[in-house]
């Protein structure tokens, strides 16, 4: 385990927000005192409904605080931002990470998570419902953004007997993850592992004209392509995101905005050089032959759709790999999907294929989070339950990662 400053202990803040989880922050606190670190416990005012502070007081290395007013006399509100050497908050509710998101300091673990220039590990838990709300992932992207490390939430039973994702990860994770911030190795979200590196991204759903008002889509959302540009561009490298959408992207991540399959082949070519190239989007297979000119109308009756196949970009690509390239394909299916990746990977002759079930709840399609099954021409298989789609991207990059490291 990494010293602190000045050869001291590392000095830990612990946040505990005010969920059913709090009790396995006491875990999480025994564990990095165990571990050699220095464990200031910094409650919120509801924590303590459901885990007393002298519980904190016993084990951590000095006395639970609550507020910035802790004993009458105010501590410098930016004491224990400034002395951290990490902060880590678990469990982090959604109340408390969209306190944080819009940088609110109205009680001593926010005003701390403000005051302080170290790494932030953050540990949520809350309901399935709660976790999987747009508002709270937003949130978690603003804050991942801005360089948080997150553990995401385990699938298990909850508070109240309910089952789904947004169980605590448990105190070994949260240990793990506190180590690997203060050794600047963190694996999970900011990693600077693809610093030097040229990554291609695709994303969203292709729109192919019928007339100039029509077109034929498909439901992609171009989510999870955008999450991974941005966690590629966290991690370092140089990224060319050609996306269907008007998503905002990271300042420093190139963007081409693109329509149609004819649009989005040409764009990629334009990348062929990439180290890596990622292929999110959700192309059309068929188009229309000829789009009218002008717009059809209702009184000339059912326009015949006559359809051709488009070209397929990613089996291109993998006909012109460059040595050393590492292609990533991705398989939105409804049924079969573990035979149908199967399938895909083989003939897509790609590295990687992305497959995931988009019938499930919480999956794919306009969904902020994502569960996914990611698959490997080595014969490899990673599975990744519900989870946010920055995790599924972060997940998907760590396994580029090892691949690139074999070449
Ligand atoms: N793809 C592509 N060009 C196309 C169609 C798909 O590059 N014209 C890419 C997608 O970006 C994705 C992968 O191929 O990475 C798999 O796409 P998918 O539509 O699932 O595969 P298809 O071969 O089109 O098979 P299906 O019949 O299931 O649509």
């Amino acid at each position: 385990m990494g010293e602190g400053r000045g050869g001291e202990p590392p000095f830990v803040v612990l946040g505990v927000g005010a969920g059913i989880a709090a009790y396995k922050a006491v875990e999480v606190c025994r564990r990095l005192v165990d571990a050699g670190m220095h464990v200031a416990p910094v409650l919120t005012e509801h924590a303590q409904r459901f885990v007393g502070r002298t519980t904190f007081d016993a084990l951590a290395s000095e006395p639970a605080r609550v507020s910035v007013w802790e004993g009458g006399a105010p501590i410098a509100h930016t004491r224990l931002g400034q002395l951290a050497d990490v902060v880590v908050v678990a469990p982090a509710t959604a109340d408390l990470l969209g306190r944080a998101a819009a940088g609110l300091a109205d009680d001593l673990l926010t005003t701390t998570l403000v005051a302080t220039r170290a790494p932030v590990v953050l540990c949520p838990a809350m309901h399935t419902e709660m976790w999987e709300h747009p508002a709270v992932q937003e949130n978690l992207s603003v804050l991942k953004r801005r360089g948080a490390v997150v553990v995401p939430p385990d699938t298990g039973r909850l508070a109240g007997g309910d089952v789904g994702t947004g169980r605590l990860a448990e105190p070994e994770r949260i240990v793990a993850a506190v180590v690997g911030a203060l050794s600047g190795r963190e694996r999970v979200g900011h990693a600077r592992d693809l610093v030097g590196r040229r990554v291609l991204v695709t994303a969203g759903g292709t729109r192919e004209p019928i007339d100039p008002v029509r077109v034929i889509t498909n439901r992609s959302s171009g989510k999870q392509g955008h999450a991974l540009a941005e966690a590629a561009h966290r991690r370092g490298a140089d990224v060319v995101l050609v996306t269907t959408t008007s998503l905002p992207t990271s300042p420093g991540i190139d963007v081409v905005r693109v329509e149609t399959a004819a649009d989005l082949e040409q764009a990629v070519a334009g990348y062929g050089a990439a180290d890596v190239v990622v292929m999110a989007a959700a192309v059309a297979d068929f188009r229309p032959v000829a789009a009218a000119g002008t717009k059809l109308h209702k009184a000339d009756g059912p326009p015949s759709l006559v359809l051709e196949p488009t070209p397929d970009v990613l089996r291109g690509l993998a006909a012109r790999r460059r040595v050393g390239q590492v292609l990533v394909g991705f398989a939105a299916e409804t049924d079969d999907v573990l035979e149908r990746a199967r399938g895909k990977l083989a003939a897509k002759g790609v590295d990687l294929l992305v497959a995931n079930d988009v019938s499930a709840p919480g999956v794919g399609f306009d969904h902020d989070t994502n569960a996914v099954s990611i698959l490997g021409a080595d014969g490899t298989l990673t599975d990744v339950p519900l989870t946010s789609k920055d995790a599924v991207a972060d997940a998907v990059l760590d396994r580029v990662v090892a691949l690139l490291a074999g070449r």
